[in-house]
């Protein structure tokens, strides 16, 4: 027997993939107590093992070989030469660490701590007021220091905005870009879209934020992130995405602790359902070259499980990044 949502849900979905729902469905209605979302969760968790070659190399920790092709009627064997990068951990201070002198002195002991690590790239992103402040420590490290935001405006009449080319002059080298706290300030998709074009515009690598505000049992967290990836990235020119980073933060899973955060299952699954969009909206190469972060309550605990089995290439972090010591022992966990 199929679960009800099982017709609508599929429609227009290729043929194979219908098979494998109708698969799925059945047997999510004979095992007692397991939700209809399922099915999506069961085909994506299909195709993860069977298309997903970044994740199958990242399950098998041989990140820079070639894996032996497997049969996947999903992604042409072009696809399996992934170019998997560096691994990244960016730290998103928010209003945690408020004074110059404890910003320099965080900056110095994070410059300390990871001296000579290799192999992640750290990024640190404290309030626009200690941007200069942090950079003058960090200037000569590897590590990047970017902004929590930038205007969504080009031109200069916009009281209080700080601007692309304003955070550039004062050391920015990448910025957040529609992060959830601010979305739920007002800043609206098409907003959003225009702080990317302004990112883009001044050279900063953009990080931009999406991730569903809860999860219902009708699965509309799919639908949600897509219209958020859609409305930022449909009809962007492509050559301008090339240095694009998208860090997937579920709202609800934020500012929690370790135990709250999202499971590694199902951060997997939705970064293969973001890389899938990314192929639609940008090309296989560049959704395959893009970063995907997770946040929300990483914290030491739990950074070692998300980055194996949530198939991510680093993280966002929050309120672990305001600790040195946690945002080190994250960062060694991504090496
Ligand atoms: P926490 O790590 O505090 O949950 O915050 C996540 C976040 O919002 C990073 O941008």
């Amino acid at each position: 027997m199929r679960t009800p949502a099982y017709s609508s849900r599929c429609a227009g979905w290729p043929r194979t993939l219908r098979a494998m729902a109708r698969r799925s469905s059945t047997s999510v209605s004979r095992a007692e107590g397991r939700r209809s979302l399922s099915i999506e969760a069961t085909v994506w968790r299909f195709l993860c093992l069977r298309a997903d070659p970044l994740a199958a190399l990242q399950r098998q920790g041989r990140h820079r070989e070639k894996p032996r092709p497997r049969r996947g009627f999903f992604v042409p064997k072009k696809c399996y030469i992934v170019l998997v990068k560096k691994r990244l951990v960016v730290g998103n201070w928010k209003m945690y660490i408020t004074q110059a002198d404890d910003a320099r002195d965080f900056a110095l002991a994070l410059r300390r701590k990871t001296r000579g690590l290799s192999g992640v790239d750290v990024l640190l992103a404290p309030p626009h007021t200690l941007i200069p402040a942090v950079e003058e420590v960090l200037e000569s490290s590897s590590i990047r220091v970017g902004a929590q935001a930038i205007s969504a405006y080009a031109d200069e009449k916009h009281t209080g905005d700080i601007s692309g080319a304003m955070l550039k002059d004062a050391g920015a080298s990448f910025a957040i870009i529609g992060h959830s706290e601010r979305r739920a300030a007002g800043e609206s998709d098409a907003l959003v879209r225009e702080e990317l074009l302004r990112a883009v515009e001044a050279g900063l690598t953009p990080i931009l934020c999406i991730g569903e505000k809860e999860r219902t049992r009708d699965a509309d967290h799919f639908s949600y992130v897509e219209e958020q990836l859609n409305s930022a990235l449909k009809d962007m020119p492509k050559n301008s995405l090339k240095k694009l980073i998208i860090a997937y933060e579920p709202v609800w899973a934020i500012g929690k602790s370790a135990a709250d955060a999202m499971k590694p299952s199902d951060v997997h699954e939705m970064t293969i359902f973001i890389r899938k969009m990314l192929t639609e909206l940008l090309d296989r190469k560049m959704a395959l070259r893009t970063p995907v972060l997770y946040g929300g309550s990483v914290e030491p605990g739990n950074a070692v499980e998300l980055l194996k089995e949530g198939g991510v290439a680093g993280f966002l972090v929050g309120h672990a990044s305001a600790d040195v010591d946690s945002f080190v022992a994250i960062i060694k966990a991504c090496k």
